[in-house]
């Protein structure tokens, strides 16, 4: 027996033409995200150059712009530089525009607009020239990866190599993801017309990657079948007045990311130090700022001091005993003593309870306490490190606290979502699945 579908009319192949190159409404993107195991850095794997070369760049969240070593190994045919009479120059926040002296290379032209592209592991910035050149990600309906789109006119920064120092091997720049009009997110959903939205999924293992979706409020499906934009919680996203960058781009609100955390429970009993410290001031200090390239979550010493205080009580009441510390951890613990859950070691829960509304981020032990093993010990330790007296944000989340947590960045909104940990929904980011699905014909 026939269906009237099997045979569709040339009609309607002009119209499937049309529904699956010209439909607006589809515009997707994502990227696999690795973490290095020597540096804990988080990779984007992404496409640049013409034809495409893969390319990969540490994840830098609050970053302003890419940045791409151009001084080795560039060929392609489709970059261009950035004059500096080109309104997109005043539009991208450069300070300056450069002369070069140097043999010709892709980075290095007269009159071209720079930056200052930032290494921010090592705190190093150097000026470099803007760059334009053709950028490509996998579509994506929330399942699988489909066909390349490309973004032509992709602009990010031109550094040198002794920029990469202190940067994971077969890395050749940073993926700024930040709040700024020129961050990859941004360029993307320009490029598209579609929101500036993405969310992050990293992976605590190595062989497994977790996944970024650009342009996505969701579904973002993990194996098995399970989509996490359903378990999501939000809360305000909040801008601090004033960019951290060390020497440039003053008076810049930062494009890094913060959030309203109003307090801090350890197996429920609030911690109690001077709250003034997590509202951002004028300066520029205080409150909570998520980073993808601090490891591990820093927090002010007077916070510090009464979380380490109240974990290690709350831990004793299950029978377990700090052991001599191993830096730069101030807490650790015999691995032998910690039982095994499905969310990690059985320690206290962390909760970080969100500003104006009783919304909180819990953290269990396995985005609390690191392992540490070598041949004379095997410990976790908390994964919570002292940011001493008066540094730029009271608190900061840091890689450790994101992993397997799926996490939403939506600046039409002005809100940050979140599903705490994705083990408790059954998945993990590790489970995205890569396979392309060839018959997805999106873009
Ligand atoms: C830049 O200008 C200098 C001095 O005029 C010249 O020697 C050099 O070749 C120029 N470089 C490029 C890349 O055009
Ligand atoms: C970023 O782009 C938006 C929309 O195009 C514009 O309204 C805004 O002023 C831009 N922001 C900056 C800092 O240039
Ligand atoms: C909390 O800190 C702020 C700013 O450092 C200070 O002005 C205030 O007096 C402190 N409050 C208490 C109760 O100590
Ligand atoms: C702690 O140890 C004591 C004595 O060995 C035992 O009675 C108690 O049940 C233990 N508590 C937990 C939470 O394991
Ligand atoms: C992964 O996706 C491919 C393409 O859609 C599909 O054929 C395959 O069954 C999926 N794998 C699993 C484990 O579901």
């Amino acid at each position: 027996m026939q269906s009237p579908m099997s045979s569709p009319s040339p009609i309607f192949h002009f119209l499937l033409f049309f529904f699956f190159f010209l439909s607006p409404s589809f515009a997707a993107f994502l990227a696999p995200i690795t973490k290095d195991p020597t540096t804990s850095q988080y990779i984007l794997s992404i496409y640049l150059k013409t034809p495409l070369q893969p390319t990969k760049l540490v994840l830098d969240l609050g970053a302003s712009f890419a940045w791409v070593d151009c001084t080795r190994r560039y060929k392609s045919s489709s970059y261009h530089h950035i004059p500096c009479s080109d309104p997109l120059c005043s539009a991208i926040v450069s300070l300056a525009c450069s002369n070069c002296f140097r043999r010709p290379a892709p980075g290095c032209a007269n009159d071209s607009c720079a930056l200052f592209p930032e290494n921010s592991v090592t705190r190093q910035t150097i000026i470099a020239e803007a760059l334009v050149d053709s950028l490509a990600l996998p579509s994506t309906d929330g399942r699988n990866p489909a066909r390349f789109a490309r973004v032509p006119e992709f602009v990010f920064s031109c550094a040198k190599t002794s920029l990469l120092k202190g940067i994971a091997k077969g890395v050749t720049g940073f993926a700024g993801l930040g709040r700024s009009n020129f961050s990859l997110p941004a360029q993307v959903s320009t490029a598209f017309s579609s929101p500036f939205l993405f969310a992050l999924c990293l992976s605590s293992s190595p062989s497994a990657p977790g996944v970024a979706f650009f342009n996505s409020g969701g579904p973002y499906y993990f194996l098995p079948e399970i989509d996490l934009s359903k378990s999501l919680i939000y809360t305000p996203l909040i801008l601090n007045p004033v960019g951290s960058t060390i020497i440039t781009y003053y008076l810049h609100p930062s494009d890094e990311y913060f959030i309203g955390v109003s307090a801090i429970k350890v197996n429920g009993k609030d911690l109690q130090f001077n709250k003034t410290i997590l509202t951002i001031d004028e300066n520029g200090f205080g409150g909570t700022k998520i980073s993808t390239t601090t490891p591990y979550a820093v927090l002010e010493t007077s916070i510090y001091n009464a979380f380490k205080e109240a974990f290690v009580s709350e831990s004793a009441a299950l029978n377990l005993t700090v052991t001599t510390p191993v830096k730069p951890f101030g807490v650790c613990y015999s691995a032998d003593d910690v039982l095994s859950t499905r969310l990690g070691p059985a320690v206290p829960t962390v909760d970080l309870v969100m500003k104006n509304d009783d919304a909180f981020w819990r953290i269990f032990g396995a985005n609390s306490m690191v392992r540490i093993g070598s041949k004379d010990e095997d410990l976790w330790c908390l994964g919570f490190l002292d940011g001493g007296a008066h540094p730029r944000a009271s608190i900061v989340i840091g890689g450790l606290q994101m992993e397997d947590n799926l996490l939403q960045f939506d600046l039409e909104k002005k809100r940050f979502g979140f599903t705490s940990s994705v083990l408790s929904h059954g998945t993990m980011c590790g489970n995205f699945n890569f396979t392309i699905n060839g018959n997805l014909k999106q873009n």
